[in-house]
């Protein structure tokens, strides 16, 4: 089983946008994410604002051994006002969506830790953040497994307007992130995160 010692993450850059519009058409993730895949120039528009830092998502690398294996993005919920009333997970709720681009990596146990270590040190290193919130398609089993496995809880299901699933909304708080990592030995080792975040 891959080491939780080896996680890391860094903030996106426009010259990880080739790489990132490779995993985006990578059959495994499409099948969760975007579905049709995406055009080179489809990821610049979306991912370049972001990187400027136009936009309240910010978006990050998953590293594994310092390699890029994957894509995490985190958003205060209520800087999307519909969104918020959909799913209703209150005014210091944060989400987070992610994947693992390279298959070497996806199926290895290293979702839940990748996860707690991003809340760690990314969502919950903001003050006014109390509780993240995930909502995969409820057909992903893989997906809410390993959300389960960082202490995520079901919360209910959602059918948001102009989405084309239903949304099965988890979430963990703060409090229960550090029980749940101390009784689970997750997210305790992975490497440190410098100033870039
Ligand atoms: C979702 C994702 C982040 C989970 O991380 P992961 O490291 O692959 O997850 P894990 O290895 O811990 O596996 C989680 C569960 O998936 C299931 N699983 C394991 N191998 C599997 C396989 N080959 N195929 C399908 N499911 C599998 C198991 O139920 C496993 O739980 P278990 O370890 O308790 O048996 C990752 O699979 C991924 O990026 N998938 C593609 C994109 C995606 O679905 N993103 C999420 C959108 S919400």
């Amino acid at each position: 089983m891959p080491a939780r010692e080896a996680i890391g993450f860094r903030r996106l850059h426009l010259s990880d946008l080739p790489l990132l519009h490779r995993w985006l058409n990578e059959s495994h993730v499409m099948e969760w994410w975007g579905r049709d895949g995406v055009t080179f120039e489809a990821v610049v528009d979306k991912y370049g604002p972001r990187i400027a830092g136009d936009h309240s998502t910010r978006c990050y690398l998953i590293l594994y051994e310092q390699r890029p294996i994957g894509y995490i993005q985190t958003y205060r919920i209520a800087d999307y006002p519909d969104y918020a009333v959909c799913v209703q997970v209150g005014e210091g709720a944060a989400g987070v969506d992610l994947f693992i681009g390279d298959a070497r990596y996806v199926h290895k146990g290293l979702g839940a830790p990748i996860l707690t270590g991003f809340l760690r040190n990314v969502v919950f290193a903001q003050s006014t953040i109390d509780v993240c919130a995930m909502a995969p398609d409820p057909a992903n089993r893989a997906a809410i497994r390993a959300y389960e496995k960082a202490g995520f809880r079901y919360l209910k299901t959602v059918q948001c307007p102009g989405e084309p699933r239903p949304e099965y909304v988890m979430s963990v708080d703060r409090g229960r992130l550090r029980e749940w990592a101390l009784r689970a030995g997750v997210g305790g080792g992975e490497r440190r995160l410098g100033d870039e975040l």
